[in-house]
């Protein structure tokens, strides 16, 4: 099994969004069995919670279902447990560098170098934004899942 974990900093809007989007591409391709999906947050503020309703609706237009997921903070065991960790922005990535334990066997890299003619570096937080953050938000996710599910298949399965 090779296992994906996407990290935001509430784990309420980018990460559960890029969560949902994954599985959703994961199973259209029947790789459910071969490829496990979850998302954290780097801080506890939304722990317990159900993603952000703007996230749910933009996924819902696309027919991806959000519901079930629920945040999390990102744990010491995660180093030990996924291949791969992928973080939403610059700031994200530096805060798993730093946890990040010498034996872990995940590599951290950033999530959108998997996205396809893509400019941006960062996912940008859409948390304090309006309706088309999370339009925008939502399209660099399904770039970056879309590019990241082929390099998985190709290089890693
Ligand atoms: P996310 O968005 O990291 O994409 O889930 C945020 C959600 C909540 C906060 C920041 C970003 N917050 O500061 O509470």
């Amino acid at each position: 099994m090779f296992k994906v974990l996407f990290v935001c900093t509430g784990n309420i809007c980018r990460s559960p969004t890029a969560d949902a989007v994954m599985k959703h591409i994961v199973k259209e391709h029947n790789l459910s069995d071969k490829i496990y999906v979850d998302s954290v947050g780097t801080n506890s503020y939304h722990e317990g919670e159900a993603p952000d309703h703007r996230a749910v609706e933009m996924a819902k237009l696309h027919d991806i279902d959000m519901s079930g997921l629920k945040a999390r903070r990102l744990e010491p065991n995660d180093f030990m447990e996924f291949d791969l960790m992928l973080a939403m922005d610059h700031g994200h990535l530096s805060f798993m560098q730093q946890l990040q334990p010498p034996n872990s066997k995940a590599g951290l890299e950033m999530f959108l170098k998997y996205a396809i003619n893509c400019d941006e570096t960062d996912v940008p937080d859409p948390w304090y934004g309006h309706g088309d953050g999370f339009r925008y938000v939502f399209d660099l996710i399904q770039n970056g899942c879309d590019g990241l599910l082929e390099v998985i298949r190709t290089q890693h399965l």
